[in-house]
């Protein structure tokens, strides 16, 4: 069932409350006392499996995280929005609501912009409003702050406006403002796990029929660790858009190989399409498809093996996630191939694996509970001994999508 957003009571947890409230507290040093102002929680997230695979019709693994955006923000008389972050603390970035939004400087208000300019471009009447940003999730960092910061966004807007919608409708227009404000041409997953993540559970979503299935993740069993490479390399940026033009060329020569065979995305290609096309099919593109196509398997696979609480198997499929995704796909780095051997060595890690877009960012490794410590320690000093900088790496459990806290 679609969720309506406002009137959300989600159960607020201390460290979701103590956030809230100092985020409150810098809104009013900012923008001063008086007036109703709401808190808004928005998570990042990390996908478990499925990478790459948005973008072609296929599944998905992803669960949102502990580190939030949390956007103070109170109505404004006027029709214009005053944006402030605290991670950039020296601007105010101001635009009217009444004229044409468009895409400039500096780049991170470009997420609240274009979210602005395509909930008014969907026909939703705004109201002007004055919103702060305050961060525990790492920008740029391969957790979704974009997504977060987002849905976050058009969350408080929808409120101040009085105006519910439907997570995934919220979640396709958030992805708009992302292709057109920020240019990243990204897939729909993340928005859709920051808007609609279920506390303790995965989402097994399906990008092609929007369908949603949630997976228990056992926390007597279970830790989902997080490390992050801090790197972050430029590359990264400029491939994505390659990736996902190999995978449509990949599509045209399938269609053409196969005219009897109704394919509209790599999620229609077979292994057995990708065996017979060695030798015919570039191999670049060949490679590209290969990984699209098994990690659709593997992501479905990985949910049941979890549901099964068959760790072994789910860890398995996560090695072999990362191994494509370095070897098929080339989105992996140094840091990050490094990270995944080193977590794939310790006691009581199921698999680890690259996590997000690739080229930096950060891994995720599943463990048992009493191999966090051990795993953190072995990761930070192992990382730092190699490449001199300390990794960030914690534990979190899966929370629940973006709500309006107060
Ligand atoms: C980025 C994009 C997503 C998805 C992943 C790779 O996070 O925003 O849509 O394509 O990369 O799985």
């Amino acid at each position: 069932m679609p969720v309506s957003h406002a009137n959300s009571a989600a159960a607020v947890s201390a460290d979701d409350r103590a956030a809230a409230d100092a985020a409150k507290q810098k809104f009013i040093a900012q923008f001063g006392e008086g007036g109703r102002i709401h808190v808004i929680r928005a998570p990042g997230r990390v996908n478990l499996i499925g990478e790459h695979t948005d973008y072609n019709d296929g599944l998905v693994l992803p669960m949102a995280i502990e580190p939030t955006v949390m956007i103070a923000c109170r109505v404004r008389e006027d029709s214009s929005v005053r944006l402030a972050s605290t991670a950039f603390p020296e601007d105010v970035v101001a635009f009217s609501l009444d004229s044409a939004i468009v895409p400039g400087e500096p780049k991170w208000a470009n997420y609240g912009r274009g979210v602005a300019a395509e909930l008014k471009g969907a026909g939703i009447p705004l109201v002007g409003m004055d919103a702060l940003l305050d961060n525990t999730l790492p920008l740029g960092g391969g957790l979704s702050s974009s997504a977060a910061i987002e849905i976050g966004t058009g969350l408080a807007m929808l409120t101040l406006a009085g105006t519910e919608m439907d997570a995934d409708r919220l979640a396709l227009i958030c992805q708009k403002a992302e292709h057109e404000f920020a240019k990243v041409p990204c897939g729909i997953m993340d928005q859709t796990i920051v808007a609609s993540g279920r506390p303790g559970h995965a989402m097994l979503f399906d990008c092609r029929s929007g369908a949603k299935s949630f997976v228990k993740l056992e926390p007597g069993d279970l830790r989902v660790v997080i490390a992050n490479t801090m790197v972050h390399h430029e590359l990264g940026s400029s491939e994505y858009g390659k990736r996902r033009a190999q995978c449509e060329e990949g599509v045209a020569y399938f269609k053409k190989a196969h005219p009897g065979v109704s394919i509209k995305a790599l999620r229609d290609v077979t292994v057995k399409m990708i065996a017979d096309a060695a030798g015919s099919l570039d191999e670049i593109i060949l490679k590209r498809c290969r990984h699209v196509v098994t990690e659709i398997a593997r992501a479905l696979e990985a949910a049941s093996a979890l549901t099964k609480a068959n760790y072994e198997r789910a860890g398995e499929l996560m090695r072999e996630s990362h191994a494509s995704l370095r070897d098929d796909y080339e989105v992996s780095c140094p840091e990050l191939d490094f990270l995944a051997a080193e977590a794939g060595k310790m006691r009581g890690v199921y698999g680890a694996r690259m996590t997000g877009g690739g080229f930096g960012g950060c891994i995720v490794a599943l463990a048992q509970p009493r191999a966090v410590e051990p795993l953190t320690e072995h990761l930070v000093r192992m990382y730092q001994e190699k490449f001199g900088i300390t990794p960030n790496v914690f534990a979190t459990t899966a929370t629940a999508g973006a709500s309006v806290i107060e």
